[in-house]
This record gives C-alpha cells, structure tokens and sequence, in this order.
C-alpha cells in the first residue's frame, strides 16, 4: 500500500485477512520468578505452570493472556492474534517468511502460523483455540451520583487486592520504521486505523498510529495495538482493561504497596478516552491498567491529528519527561544515524519535534 494510500483510507481492500482479536503475548525473561510476582500483583493469575515457563491468564474466557518463558533478558518475544478460520492460517502460511500451520501446543490449543513484521516482531495467528470459563467479577460498586443516587445504607469498601483485570487491552510497539509496519498490519493483518497522528506540516510518517481489528458493523475497542516512532522496534507498553475507575485506582493501590513504581497516572487519555495508569514493567517497557475506553465501528473513518500533549492526557499528573519520548540510548543514536541515509522513519529532527510538541 502506498503511504497516501495508508494515510487517508487506514484499511486495505485487499488485506490478506482480517484478525479479530489480541490472543496474548509471550515475555522472555531472565528472572521468571520476578516476572511472575510482577504479573500476579499487577492482576494476572497463573493458569500453567510447565517445566519451560508458565501461563498467566485474565479473567475473560481467553486460555491464557500471558507466556513467560526463559530467556536472555525481559523483552517481548511474540504478539499472538485470533484468526477467524483454516482458510485465514493458509493465506498466511503462502506469506514470504511466514511458517507453515503448526499445532499450537499451549493453553487452548487450535492452530497456528508465524509470521515476522518488517521490522522483526513476532507474530503467531491463531484459530481454533478453545475458550475457558471467564472467572466472575465482584459485583459492580453502586455509585452516588449529585443527582442519580443508587446506593443508601450501604458504605463503600473494596478490599486491598491486586485489581480484577478482565483482558488484556492493547500492545504498543516501538519501531523506526512506522509507515512499513503499519501498512504491514493494515496489508497483511487486516487491521485498520482509528487515528493517526502526525507532526505539524507531515503527512507522513505517522508518529503514532492507532489500530483496531475490523468488526464490520460490530464495536471493536478503539486501538488493540499501536505503533510509534521509536529508535529499535520493540514493546512501548501492554495494557489490560478492568471494569472501572475504581477498580483501576484500586490495582494501583496495591501495585504501589508491593513496591512497584509508577510510571504515569492516574488520568484520562484524549485518544481513545481511556482512564489510564502506567507501571514500570519488569523490563524496560510499561504495563497499564485502564477502563471506559471508546468503541468504534467501520463507519467511523481514521482520524488525522497533529500530535500534541492533550493527545496523551486531557487530564492526570504532568506527563514524565521519558513517557512517549524515546531514551537518547546508544541504540536510538544509531537508528538515528540510520535515519540520516533515510533508512527509516527516526530522525532527529523529528525526535526534537516530538519533543516540542508533547510540550504543547
Ligand atoms: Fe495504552
């Protein structure tokens, strides 16, 4: 797809097909115990445990939402994604690069195909994978409001625990190389766009590009992954949706009191609407608990904005210097290095830019 092509439509017509939903991610970690009790504070409980790893799971019917196998260090090894039938698994096995159909020999089973972005993520689409008993959540708080009045003779209190999180919500991945991987998940995937966002005077490369599954007519959550410039192509931050404000302050308060640091919140982005809160994750991206985010529909064209602080938060805490801008790391000063011969999308002009604009 070409890049005016990407940025006006934000869907192909041609899509190799149409995944339907974020299935789980899979960590590799040096320290699985670490990662486990991060996980388990954050929300997640433990489904599996096998000799190689462990799965966690949410409380959604999904078999699992997490896999944490050994590894070198913490990162994200793959992004899985629900495919609608065989017939999708063999249009992506004919993919260049793509593996043939494999068993998928983890929590639910079915079948799968590994494909790689252009950037090098990893990618496992997934059908027929059975479902398990969603896990029941404590009955919703009957809120007071100035007018509307639903609780009398009764008194709030909800107990210190981790929160209750009921799936997980969306990816954001890094990449230098946005316009590529972008059209690869609208080409590709079948994804399609809910917003873009750009520097003043471009239209492209999108600085951030915020993609949803295509329901057709039914309501898909505003962004299940997302895409932003940064200097190497690796995870930003996952997020997994609970059913309230409470809930959300609530998993904070007991993330904060098993000595976790908090990157960012609690606030309300402006795109997507969700109410947000930011950890620092286990390895060197963040996790986050959200609810109330907006729905939307293949009426709904892509929205094209200028990117800008607001976009981030219309209300919480100031920003942290570090959220949505890239660390000056050996590797971003490369990449940016890369990006003077016009290898990819990260320059430093636009990583100055970004910054100025955050600041608006
Ligand atoms: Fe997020």
């Amino acid at each position: 797809m070409g890049d005016a092509e990407l940025l006006t439509r934000g869907r192909s017509a041609k899509a190799a097909v149409r995944a339907t939903a974020l299935a789980y991610l899979t960590f590799r970690t040096e320290d699985l115990p670490r990662l486990e009790e991060y996980w388990t504070d954050f929300g997640l409980r433990v489904c599996h445990r096998g000799e190689n790893g462990l799965h966690l799971r949410a409380m959604d019917s999904a078999p699992f939402a997490l896999k944490i196998v050994p590894g070198q260090r913490t990162e994200l090894a793959a992004v899985g994604l629900s495919v609608q039938n065989a017939a999708d698994l063999q249009v992506l096995s004919a993919q260049p690069g793509s593996s043939p159909i494999f068993e998928h020999r983890e929590p639910g089973g079915g079948q799968a195909v590994e494909l790689t972005s252009p950037g090098g993520t990893q990618f496992v689409c997934v059908h027929g994978a059975q479902t398990i008993d969603a896990i029941e959540p404590s009955p919703p708080l009957r809120s007071n409001g100035a007018r509307t009045k639903r609780r009398e003779r009764a008194s709030v209190c909800v107990p210190a625990r981790p929160s209750e999180v009921w799936k997980l919500g969306h990816v954001v991945v890094q990449t230098p190389h946005t316009t590529a991987l972008v059209g690869w998940l609208l080409d590709t995937l079948g994804l399609c766009v809910s917003e873009y966002q750009t520097l003043p005077g471009e239209q492209v490369p999108p600085i951030a590009t915020f993609l949803r599954f295509d329901m057709g007519d039914a309501p898909a959550d505003h962004h299940s992954l997302a895409v932003i410039l940064g200097p190497v192509e690796q995870l930003d931050h996952v997020a997994f949706e609970v059913d309230s404000l409470d809930e959300v302050a609530r998993g904070g308060e007991w993330m904060r009191q098993r000595g976790h640091s908090r990157e960012w919140g609690i606030g309300r982005h402006e795109t997507g609407s969700q109410i947000f809160d930011c950890w620092r994750g286990p390895g060197a991206f963040l996790c986050e608990h959200f609810a109330d985010g907006d729905l939307l529909t293949r009426a709904d064209p892509p929205l094209h904005q200028e990117i800008r602080a607001s976009s981030i938060a219309q209300w919480g805490p100031p920003r942290p210097a570090s959220f949505g801008v890239p660390p000056l790391t050996p590797g971003a000063l490369l990449a940016v290095g890369r990006g003077l011969h016009g290898a990819n999308d990260f320059t430093l002009r636009r990583l100055l830019a970004v910054v100025g604009a955050l600041r608006r």
